[in-house]
């Protein structure tokens, strides 16, 4: 069975809130067969992030929904168009920031900015283009003297530079140092302040979670499962996990433990799983209080990551193609 929260817009209904909208998309290479049959949608203003392990097909559907690739079946409309049938005019509209970019060397950033804008029929301002990616102080420097951080920040000026719509993000961060990272994730926070759609990829569940409005899981060929990060979240169905630092008098065996709460002891912490975090938290500090134990020190929980969702979804479907 396939898990799927997108199933709520019927086939052929391209709402006008959606800017991508997808049903039953198949690609093969030769043939391998890619992706069979996926189905999801991206509403307009919000960041959809499409997650899978290596080969999952990611940047297949991102460069058929760009244009630049023909698909072997399905429907797809990205801002109201096939992609397949007009992808000159689709790319009037959508900006693209690929894994990989050369620029000339020579150029200053707001030089090569400028140049970029010339190619659109409405240009974004320059000033905004600098401000949004926060390239404002590098607008002299030549390209070549830009970091690994700043050239992905021009690579998003000149992707923002005809206005785009929506904007395609494969990979934005791979190999960046954490504060490049965080750099990066603002300029995606103030495209969406803008307004804009932004379609990413990543492999960093932190990156998904941060950004993300809402996410799909690509495994084997099929959208297992698609929501918000709360809702994947939530469907794996994972327990929280409560920890406390344990009581001296649990420890010697003064008190009795909590009934009905399997703890774990480690060291000086107890731990354990729930599934209803709000009546075993109750029940922990029902116990304290009545054998006087005090607060809970160091009390605290943990609620399921999108990566413990995501490493479940994945794991469970290996070997079990039925998923
Ligand atoms: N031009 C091509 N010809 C043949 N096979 C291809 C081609 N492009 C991609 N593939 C295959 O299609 C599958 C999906 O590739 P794709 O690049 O879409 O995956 P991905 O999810 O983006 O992976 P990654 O996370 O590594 O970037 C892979 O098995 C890949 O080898
Ligand atoms: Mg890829």
């Amino acid at each position: 069975m396939t898990s799927q929260l997108t199933a709520e817009i019927p086939a052929g209904d391209t709402a006008p809130d959606l800017a991508v909208h997808v049903r039953g998309l198949q690609m093969s290479y030769g043939d391998r067969s890619v992706l069979c049959g996926i189905d999801f949608e991206v509403r307009r203003g919000e960041v959809f992030c499409l997650l899978g392990p290596n080969g999952a097909g990611k940047t297949t559907t991102v460069e058929i929904l760009e244009g630049f690739r023909a698909r072997t079946g399905g429907t797809v409309t990205v801002l109201g168009l096939d992609p397949a049938a007009q992808p000159a005019r689709l790319r009037e509209r959508i900006g693209i920031v690929l894994q990989e970019c050369g620029f000339p060397r020579q150029a200053r950033v707001g030089e090569l900015i400028d140049l970029w804008r010339d190619y659109y029929p409405h240009p974004r301002p320059l000033g905004d283009l600098l401000d949004v990616t926060g390239l404002t102080a590098d607008r002299n420097s030549p390209v070549r003297r830009l970091s690994g951080g700043q050239r992905r920040r021009l690579d998003f000026a000149l992707a923002l530079a005809g206005d785009p719509d929506l904007v395609f993000l494969d990979e934005p961060t791979t190999g960046f140092d954490p504060e490049a990272r965080r750099r990066l994730w603002t300029s995606v926070e103030n495209l969406r302040d803008l307004g804009k759609t932004i379609v990413l990829t990543t492999h960093y569940l932190d990156e998904a979670e941060r950004l993300a409005d809402r996410v799909a899981i690509l495994l084997d060929g099929r959208i297992k499962i698609a929501g918000s990060t709360r809702e994947v979240a939530r469907l794996a169905a994972l327990p929280s996990r409560i920890s406390f630092r344990m009581p001296n008098v649990l420890l010697s065996g003064a008190i009795p433990a909590p009934e009905g709460i399997d703890l774990t002891v480690r060291g000086h912490t107890a731990t354990c799983q729930t599934r209803n975090t709000a009546v075993t938290l109750r029940a922990l500090l029902d116990w304290a209080a009545r054998y006087r134990v005090g607060d809970l020190d160091d009390l605290a929980v943990d609620t399921p990551s999108l990566e413990d969702a995501y490493l479940h979804h994945v794991e469970r479907s290996d070997g079990d193609p039925g998923l």
